[in-house]
């Protein structure tokens, strides 16, 4: 039995990942700030999920992550799936902050938060699901491409921050491509996964404790031609 916090478990791919570690028998404990979809999700699994709302761009989110450990009686594993975005390409200054808000202030909280706990107790994993977004930037959503690039270099640096301190900390970056939640809307859509079979590549990585995994698979290979393709190629696409 693990304790694990989800941030962002009120919908998609936190919601299903939310099931699949409760279903197993872990404490699970859910975040999110619509606090009605954690509780009609605590009635499907009564014993085994605690729901916290939380804000991860407040001030006061790491008190409720403090709370919550409490609550669940220690803490095993984090997975951070908060997130937003949304296309932008008037670029709307309110889409922008919020975007760098939760995507980058708020995951950096909540990610730092976590690293100091684990470090405490000299074990721990954190997780956090990035984006296919994150490869390159993207003129149609420059900051969520920016955010998820910063999130993908910070999981990179604490995991090596990790190593070098010789913490027993899992550090796993979770690419997805497209997913089939309300965040993956807009015209260039494609290989949308189901949200079930994602969350559950998603499960079987964290158990494997993978530092890198692309969601699904087939992701990898995108991600490998974006990162080689010239730049003049890229702002042809
Ligand atoms: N769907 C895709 O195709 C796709 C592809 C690549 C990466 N991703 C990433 O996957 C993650 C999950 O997204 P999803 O597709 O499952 O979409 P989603 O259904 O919209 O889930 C987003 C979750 O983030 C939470 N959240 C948003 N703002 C928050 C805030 N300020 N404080 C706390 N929680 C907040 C939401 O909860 P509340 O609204 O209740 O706060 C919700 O539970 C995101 O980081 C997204 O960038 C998604």
């Amino acid at each position: 039995m693990k304790r694990v916090i989800i941030a962002g478990a009120s919908s998609g791919i936190g919601r299903e990942l939310a099931c699949l570690y409760a279903r197993a028998g872990n404490r699970t404990g859910i975040t999110g700030r619509r606090i009605e979809l954690l509780e009609e999700l605590k009635t499907e699994f009564p014993l085994n999920i605690l729901v916290k709302q939380h804000d991860i761009t407040s001030e006061n989110g790491i008190q409720k992550l403090d709370e919550l450990v409490s609550e669940l009686g220690g803490l095993d594993i984090i997975i951070i799936s908060s997130g937003w975005g949304k296309q932008n390409p008037g670029l709307t200054p309110e889409i922008e902050k919020l975007t760098n808000d939760t995507n980058v202030r708020g995951y950096s909280d909540t990610a730092v938060w976590a690293y100091k706990y684990f470090a405490g107790q000299k074990s721990g994993h954190i997780a956090c699901i990035s984006s296919i977004a994150g490869i390159r930037g993207i003129d149609v959503c420059p900051s969520y491409s920016a955010s998820k690039a910063y999130q993908i270099n910070h999981l990179e640096a604490l995991r090596r921050k990790a190593k070098k301190e010789k913490k027993n900390i899992i550090v796993t970056t979770i690419i997805p491509g497209f997913v089939d939640t309300v965040m993956a809307q807009g015209d260039f859509i494609f290989w949308k996964s189901p949200v079930e079979k994602a969350a559950k590549q998603i499960y079987n990585a964290l158990e494997k404790r993978r530092k890198i995994v692309y969601i699904t698979k087939r992701w990898r290979l995108i991600a490998w031609l974006l990162k080689i393709l010239p730049g003049f190629l890229q702002e042809r696409v």
